[in-house]
C-alpha cells in the first residue's frame, strides 16, 4: 500500500469525505515538493535518471532522455519557460505531470507550463502551471501563451494525430522565441494510417516526418540557383534540425549566412525579417 493510501485508509470513519480528500492533496503536494528537493540534489543533471525516478516514459520505453541531454545541458541553468504540450493520465486529473516535474527539477530556474486537453491542475505547484484545452484551438493557445509571455522551448507530447502536430507547430513556431527550440515526440505516427500517417508515401507533407523532411532544404535558401527564390518563413527561421528515433528537434535562430557561390560574387542573404 502506497503511503498516501495508508493515510487515506487511517483517516476513514474520523473525518467526511472532503476533508480527507483536501489532507490527500496537501500530503501529495509535500511529497512532490520533497522529492523535487532531493532528487534535484542527487541527480538534477542527469535527465535520464530524473525521467525515470518520475515516471515519464521519455526514458525507458522512448530514449529521448539522452538527446534532450545533449541539447538543453548548456541551457540547463537559464532563466527559460518551458511549454510541453500533453501532461499525462489522459482522463484522470490525479494522474500525469511526471514529465513537467522532471523538467522542473532539470531545471533549476525554469518555469514549467503544460497543456491538456483534460484539467490537470491537480499538478500545479511552484514553477508548474498547466492550462485545459486542445493542442488545435488556436483562440486557447494565443491565451495560453499571453499568460506566459515568452516560451523558449516547446515539447510536442500531446495527441501525435499527424494533422495535429502540424497544425501546431505552425501555430507556435513563429510565436517561439528567437533562439528557441520546438521539439516533436513519437514522430513514428507518421507512419500510422490510425493518426493520419502512412508507411507507403514516406514523404506526404500532411505527416509530421514528410513535412519536417521538405524543410531541410530551408537550412540552404541561399545556395539555391534561383535569382528570384524568395525565402519562406520557415526558411528564414530554422538554423537546425536534428532527427532521431521518432523525436524531432528544431532549433529556431535567424538563417541569415550569406551563400557560398564557388566562382561567384557572394550573394547576401539577408533579407528583411517579418512574421
Ligand atoms: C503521452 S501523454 C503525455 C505524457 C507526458 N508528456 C510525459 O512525458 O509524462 C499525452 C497527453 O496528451 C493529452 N492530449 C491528447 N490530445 C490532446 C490535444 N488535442 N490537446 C492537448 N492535449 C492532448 C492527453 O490527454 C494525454 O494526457
Amino acid at each position: 500500500m502506497s503511503l498516501l493510501e495508508h493515510i487515506r485508509q487511517s483517516l476513514k470513519g474520523s473525518l467526511n469525505q472532503t476533508q480527507r480528500d483536501k489532507i490527500v492533496r496537501f500530503q501529495a503536494l509535500h511529497c512532490r515538493r520533497i522529492q523535487h528537493f532531493t532528487y534535484g540534489l542527487f541527480m538534477g543533471s542527469n535527465l535520464k535518471a530524473l525521467a525515470t525516478v518520475y515516471g515519464t516514459d521519455k526514458w525507458g520505453r522512448h530514449w529521448y532522455a539522452k538527446h534532450y541531454e545533449t541539447h538543453f545541458a548548456p541551457l540547463r541553468r537559464q532563466q527559460l519557460n518551458v511549454l510541453e504540450i500533453g501532461v499525462g493520465g489522459y482522463e484522470d486529473p490525479g494522474s500525469g505531470g511526471a514529465s513537467l516535474r522532471m523538467w522542473r527539477t532539470y531545471f533549476p530556474k525554469g518555469q514549467i507550463y503544460g497543456i491538456d486537453i483534460h484539467d490537470k491542475s491537480a499538478h500545479d505547484d511552484r514553477r508548474i502551471k498547466t492550462f485545459r484545452g486542445s493542442q488545435v484551438d488556436e483562440h486557447f493557445l494565443e491565451e495560453v501563451l499571453k499568460t506566459i509571455g515568452r516560451v523558449d522551448i516547446i515539447i510536442d507530447d500531446g495527441s501525435h494525430q499527424n494533422e495535429h502536430v502540424l497544425t501546431t507547430f505552425n501555430f507556435l513556431f513563429p510565436r517561439l522565441s528567437e533562439n528557441g527550440i520546438y521539439v516533436i515526440e513519437d514522430t513514428q505516427t507518421s507512419y500510422w494510417r490510425g493518426y493520419g500517417g502512412s508507411s507507403d508515401e514516406l514523404n506526404r507533407l500532411d505527416t509530421t516526418m514528410g513535412f519536417l523532411k521538405h524543410l531541410i532544404d530551408g537550412l540552404n535558401y541561399a545556395e539555391v540557383e534561383k535569382e528570384n527564390y524568395i525565402p519562406t518563413y520557415l526558411d528564414r527561421h530554422i538554423v537546425g534540425m536534428h532527427f532521431y528515433h521518432n523525436m524531432v528537434l528544431i532549433r529556431k535562430g535567424m538563417n541569415n549566412e550569406h551563400g557560398d557561390h564557388i566562382g561567384r560574387e557572394v550573394k547576401s542573404a539577408v533579407v528583411n525579417i517579418e512574421m
